[in-house]
């Protein structure tokens, strides 16, 4: 159904506002094209005959049967050059997007399992956040995220690995399969993380329980949960989630292209909105779900009629939850008041 005209306005209106993108993950922003060239490249063979058999594939259920496709397109990732190429392919669409600050997720055990060195992971990464800041003047940070679908003995010889690349990275997370890997088995490395200095968030509450989104505050002691959309089921959480100010990192498309929600128009985002959370939108795997921030945006804003004012509470909440300095987030506040 063609937008309304006052839809079509809003639409363009938001595609220029400046925004932070808190929830993506680098692996997830790999195009099939681009899936196919490294392939080609490395001499990695895929399962998938061609570009178009590939996105042909892209029909998920559910979470998992999304994650064994994207560590399946991940596996044509070997050397630093590999992750650098992906990195400026992405920070290339967000900037198109107005995505002036961005966090990215990278599972490095997607590619130390497959005998890729830590170094060609984070120096091709971090080399490409240096040059997006350069040509397009975005600020990219860096998020290591540990597989809970492994152990967290796994997670802690991780974390040293990565020791010697503290300062490219700003935090650590929890991302894979979330049903049945709780949050607290993961305890002992996000304290080990916490004294490191690092930032840390974790995805709760996207399949998995209210539970999960508790377990992630009070035993990780996370200061941002991604996704976290079924903490509407505990008022409870709900409450405490607001009054502590608890950023979310929501991403519309993934929900509904795993199945959390059955149609946009029923997304919680409205309702997370209106209960007073910080909430933001966020992309996910772009690559994979049908589009990055602006589409993400855009659909969601149609799909539930939000309005001017929720684009300017979206936008300021994905600066407030941002990690940076308070005088980078006053700066962003600016540039944010200067777009109307
Ligand atoms: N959830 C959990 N793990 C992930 C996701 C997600 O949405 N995307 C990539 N890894
Ligand atoms: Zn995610």
């Amino acid at each position: 159904m063609p937008y309304s005209l006052a839809m079509q306005t809003l639409i363009q209106n938001i595609r220029n506002i400046p925004k932070a993108e808190l929830h993506m993950h680098i692996e997830g922003s790999l195009e099939p094209e681009l899936i196919f060239a490294l392939a080609k490249r490395n001499q990695v063979a895929l399962p998938y005959a061609s570009v178009e058999a590939l996105r042909a594939a892209y029909a998920f259920t559910n979470l998992q049967s999304f994650l064994d496709i994207y560590y399946a397109g991940a596996s044509v990732l070997l050397h630093e050059q590999d992750f650098y190429d992906m990195a400026m392919a992405y920070f290339e669409r967000a900037h198109a997007d107005n995505v002036i600050h961005t966090e990215i997720f990278f599972d490095p055990q997607t590619h130390t399992e497959r005998g890729v060195a830590m170094n060609e992971v984070i120096n091709g990464l971090h080399r490409a956040c240096l040059d997006a800041k350069a040509k397009w003047d975005i600020n990219a940070l860096l998020i290591l995220c540990f597989l809970r679908h492994l152990s967290e003995e796994s997670a802690l010889e991780t974390l040293e690995a990565a020791r010697p690349y503290r300062d490219k990275l700003i935090g650590v997370g929890l991302d894979s399969s979330e049903v049945g890997h709780p949050p607290e088995k993961f305890s002992r490395v996000f304290a080990m993380s916490r004294d490191l200095g690092l930032r840390v968030v974790a995805h709760a509450g996207e399949e998995g329980p209210p539970a999960y989104i508790w377990q992630a505050l009070d035993d990780l002691k996370v200061e941002r949960i991604d996704h976290g959309v079924r903490c509407l089921e505990d008022p409870a959480l709900v409450a405490r989630l607001a009054k502590e100010r608890i950023p979310l990192t929501v991403c519309p498309l993934s929900n509904l292209k795993l199945c959390v929600t059955p149609d946009l128009r029923q997304h919680p985002l409205k309702k997370m909105l209106n209960a007073g959370l910080c909430a933001t939108i966020n992309s996910d795997d772009p690559a994979y779900f049908g589009g990055y921030m602006n589409a993400n945006w855009e659909a969601t804003f149609a799909a539930l009629d939000l309005t001017m004012e929720d684009a300017v509470t979206l936008a300021r909440n994905s600066f407030e939850a941002a990690f940076v300095d308070e005088a980078t987030r006053t700066g962003y506040l600016a540039k944010l008041d200067a777009a109307f």
